[in-house]
C-alpha cells in the first residue's frame, strides 16, 4: 500500500528465485527483438504518423524527462528499444512465462487498483534497451469498446483517455512492470501524484515488480547508461539478437552493428490485464454490443474542442487537427534539466 495520488503496488520479491532466473533465460532463449518503431501506422486520421507520434513528439520538443538537447535522429534512436510479446491473451508464445502470466499476486493487485474483480490478462512484453537508450515519457495506450491498437491510431486512444470524454466505452487496464536484474542507470520514472508533481525515479533492481494505472499515470525510463555511442549507429528495422554466452548484438541487415554484454541492457517485462466490473461488462465488450466509432470519438473530440474554444472556424486538415488534439488533451509533465535541479 502506497500513499499516492494514484495507488500502486509494488512487489519484492516478485517470483521464486529459481522463477525469476528462468526469466533471463527465456530473454535469451527468445532470441531476437524487433524495434518498437516496427509498430504498425494506420489509414484515417494521422495515416502515416508513427504510432506514438504524442510521446515522440513531446520527447524531440523537449529532449526527455531531463530536457537534453540533441540531434533528432540521436534522439530517435534513444528510444527506439526492442520489443516483443511472450503470451497475447492467454495464449503462450515462449514456455516458461506462464508462472508470470497468471501471477496470483497480480491478479489481487489489479482487482484492488480499480475495485473491479473480473481480471483478464492481454498481453506479456519484454523491452530490452541497450545502452544510451531510454523510453520517452508517456501514458500507455489505452483500450475503449470499438476503438483499439490494434486498429486505430495509438496516439489518437491516448488522447482520448487524457480527454475524460469516453469514460463509459473504457476498459480500465492494470499494468505491472518487472525486472530480473539489476541495471546500472534505467530507473523507472514514474508520476503517481500527476503530471505536476516531481516524479519518483524507481530503481531497477532484480525479481521485484510494480502495479499501477499506466493509461493514467505518465512513466518513462530514465537513460541507460550516459552514453553517445554506438545508439547513434542504431537504425529503425534492426533487430537485437542473443549470441549466448551473456552477449547480445544489434544487426541490420544481417550484420553486426554493436555488440553488448547482458549485464549492460535493461530487461523489464509488463503484465497488462483489462479490469472488468462484472461478467456482464466483459459480455459487452467481447460481443462488441456497444461500441464506439473513430469517427464518432474524433467528431466529440472536435466538439469538445470548439466549446473550449482552442478551435474556432473551420475544422482544420488532419495533420494540423492531430497536433490540436494531442496539445490539448495530453499534457505532459514539464522537462526538468538533470543540471537544474537540487
Ligand atoms: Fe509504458
Amino acid at each position: 500500500m502506497v500513499m499516492a495520488r494514484h495507488w500502486y503496488a509494488s512487489f519484492d520479491p516478485l517470483l521464486d528465485p529459481a522463477q525469476a532466473d528462468a526469466m533471463v533465460e527465456l530473454c535469451a532463449r527468445f532470441g531476437s527483438y524487433k524495434m518498437y518503431s516496427e509498430e504498425p501506422t494506420f489509414a484515417g486520421i494521422g495515416e502515416g504518423l508513427p504510432a506514438r507520434w504524442d510521446a515522440a513528439r513531446n520527447f524531440v520538443r523537449t529532449g526527455g524527462r531531463l530536457g537534453r538537447s540533441e540531434p533528432l535522429p540521436v534522439l530517435a534512436a534513444r528510444t527506439n528499444y526492442f520489443r516483443e510479446t511472450y503470451a497475447y491473451g492467454n495464449e503462450v508464445r515462449i514456455s516458461g512465462i506462464e508462472p508470470f502470466l497468471r501471477h496470483q499476486g497480480f491478479v489481487a493487485a489489479a482487482r484492488r487498483l480499480y475495485d473491479r474483480p473480473v481480471i483478464v490478462p492481454a498481453i506479456v512484453y519484454a523491452n530490452l534497451l541497450v545502452p544510451g537508450q531510454e523510453l520517452a515519457v508517456h501514458t500507455d495506450v489505452p483500450e475503449f469498446r470499438g476503438v483499439n491498437r490494434t486498429r486505430h491510431p495509438q496516439w489518437l486512444l491516448v488522447a482520448m483517455r487524457h480527454s475524460g470524454l469516453f469514460e463509459q466505452w473504457r476498459i480500465p487496464i492494470a499494468t505491472a512492470v518487472s525486472w530480473f536484474h539489476d541495471c546500472a542507470g534505467g530507473e523507472f520514472a514514474f508520476y503517481p501524484d500527476g503530471a505536476d508533481a516531481a516524479p519518483h525515479a524507481h530503481h531497477v533492481r532484480s525479481n521485484t515488480a510494480v502495479l499501477l494505472d499506466t493509461d493514467t499515470v505518465f512513466h518513462g525510463v530514465d537513460r541507460v547508461a550516459e552514453t553517445a555511442a554506438p545508439v547513434d549507429r542504431l537504425r529503425p528495422g534492426m533487430r537485437l539478437r542473443s549470441a549466448g554466452d551473456d552477449r547480445w548484438r544489434v544487426e541490420g541487415d544481417g550484420a553486426p552493428v554493436a555488440e553488448y554484454r547482458w549485464e549492460e541492457l535493461r530487461f523489464s517485462v509488463s503484465w497488462k490485464a483489462y479490469c472488468f466490473a462484472d461478467e456482464a461488462e466483459r459480455r459487452t465488450w467481447s460481443a462488441h454490443a456497444d461500441d464506439l466509432s473513430v469517427e464518432f470519438a474524433v467528431d466529440r473530440l472536435v466538439d469538445d474542442l470548439r466549446a473550449r474554444g482552442t478551435l474556432t472556424g473551420a475544422r482544420p486538415g488532419d495533420a494540423a487537427l492531430v497536433d490540436l488534439i494531442i496539445d490539448e488533451y495530453i499534457r505532459f509533465p514539464r522537462a526538468v534539466p538533470a543540471d537544474s535541479r537540487a
